[in-house]
């Protein structure tokens, strides 16, 4: 494709350089974006009598038909142009001739690829939030399904206190929720316009920003000429805010692979979301979430390579800033891929209820509790503490649980044990009078339950 500025420069830019140079090869995916900019900014320019209505409808009319032509696969990109800005504005020009080339006026690609990656983005986050909330439906459906089971909740992967399979679930629905809070928060703003920072400085053309702004859908726009070409924040934000939604899918998918195990059978995923092996004809590997943990890895790269390739650049727009894209739209596509593979492994896997109860039987998880017992009686939770410890080492060297001690034993450490104790150490009662605000008994779940289901509702 012709260049626009042929006959500016002296030589011609070698093929290699060229190819090096050019990025329609990814920008072509915001080409709807590019053309809506372009009619909106044609709009302005008649308003603003800079070009006349006349002009300004042959230009709608040639960019509505190129619009209808590339939705349909009639025209194709040609990729040897040098971007997407400059095969929309070319083509147009070939179909309604020299009227086309008045688009480009007091506009500049610099402000132009501003305005398009934003819209853009803008978009994306309106497609990966419904996700996130059928990933966070799918969580608390099977929260809801499992709001009774029993549990051990560890810390250090170490056997800690009982909760409900439900209220585990629940944590991570709050997680994801806050991460829709966090692309809402980055959408507010990005919705700011560059469009008439034009190359760097504005422009003598009486143009109206507000009007071009309004017309695409913006919240306000940008003051600072220098600051709208070359702000990239909304790009490295959105990336931080898909890396931490990354690394939360990625700490359930650790958590899925460890109870899929032979060693918790906590869980069984289903058929249809699990691998076998070559050889193994036992085998049923986690492989989607265990892609889901290593494409995180992924996404916080694309975050650090955004950040470095914006931490020396002076104002205004260089080049450099064309790397901003490839590492987001491969950010939008990994996290829609974990996303919809992710949702659809939570709600066909099955837990199991009985494989959980028995691993919370062993490991003493109760032991707070009975020191707790102690305190209910009067004792100060340290010394209470002292004794529950005491008999924990007696039950471990005579490999028992807290529940096998007898009455008589008990009393031997403390003359305030009494008979109820056994119902207060009981995994059922230790896990539903956890009802304080927030706890793992069931009461609680179920609250957590209804209470996002309705913040789903209100987003
Ligand atoms: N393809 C370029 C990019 O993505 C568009 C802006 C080009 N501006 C320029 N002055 N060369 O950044």
């Amino acid at each position: 494709m012709a260049k626009l500025w042929a006959g500016v420069t002296a030589g011609n830019t070698e093929k290699l350089a060229d190819d090096f140079n050019s990025s329609i090869h990814f920008d072509c995916r915001f080409w709807k974006q590019d053309i809506t900019g372009s009619i909106a900014h044609a709009q302005m320019l008649a308003k603003q009598n800079i070009i006349t209505d006349d002009d300004a409808e042959k230009i709608i009319a040639g960019l509505s038909e190129i619009y209808d032509d590339i939705s349909s696969g009639k025209l194709q990109f040609d990729m040897s142009a040098e971007d997407i800005h400059m095969f929309i504005e070319a083509t147009l020009t070939e179909r309604i001739g020299d009227v086309g080339k008045k688009l480009h006026t007091a506009r500049s690609r610099n402000d132009q690829v501003a305005l398009d990656m934003r819209l853009y983005l803008r978009d994306e986050i309106d497609e990966i939030i419904p996700l996130i909330k059928d990933f966070i439906t799918a969580l608390t459906d099977k929260a809801d399904e499992y709001k009774t089971a029993i549990c051990p909740g560890y810390t250090h992967l170490q056997r800690a206190q009982p909760i409900t399979f439900g209220h585990h679930l629940m944590a991570y629905s709050y997680m994801l929720l806050r991460d829709i809070d966090r692309l809402n928060d980055t959408r507010k703003r990005m919705n700011t316009s560059p469009i008439g920072c034009c190359a760097l400085a504005g422009t003598t053309y009486d143009t109206d920003r507000f009007f071009e702004a309004e017309k695409l859908g913006f919240d306000s726009v940008i003051e600072n000429s220098l600051d709208g070409v070359s702000d990239r924040d909304f790009v490295v934000e959105m990336l931080s805010g898909l890396s931490i939604l990354m690394m939360h899918l990625s700490r359930l998918s650790e958590e899925i692979i460890l109870w899929s195990s032979w060693e918790f059978k906590f869980i069984e995923l289903s058929d249809a979301y699990t691998t076998g092996s070559s050889i193994m004809p036992q085998k049923r590997n986690p492989d989607m979430a265990e892609l889901i943990r290593g494409k995180s890895g992924r996404v916080y790269g694309e975050l650090m390579a955004i950040l470095t390739t914006l931490k020396g650049l002076p104002l205004a727009y260089n080049k450099d800033m064309q790397e901003d894209k490839e590492g987001i739209f491969d950010a939008i596509d990994t996290v829609t891929m974990c996303l919809k593979v992710g949702t659809g492994m939570i709600k066909t896997m099955k837990a199991k209820p009985e494989n959980m109860l028995n691993a919370a039987k062993r490991g003493f998880i109760n032991a707070t509790d009975l020191a707790d017992y102690l305190v209910k009686k009067g004792l100060p939770f340290r010394s209470a503490y002292k004794i529950s410890g005491s008999i924990v080492a007696y039950c471990i060297e005579n490999n028992i649980t807290l529940e096998d001690v007898d009455l008589a034993k008990y009393r031997e450490y403390s003359e305030l044990f009494e008979d109820d104790l056994y119902e207060e150490i009981s995994l059922e009662t230790c896990t539903q009078k956890r009802t304080s605000f927030g706890g793992a008994a069931t009461d609680s779940v179920i609250k957590q339950i209804e209470s996002v289901r309705k913040l789903l509702n209100k987003q």
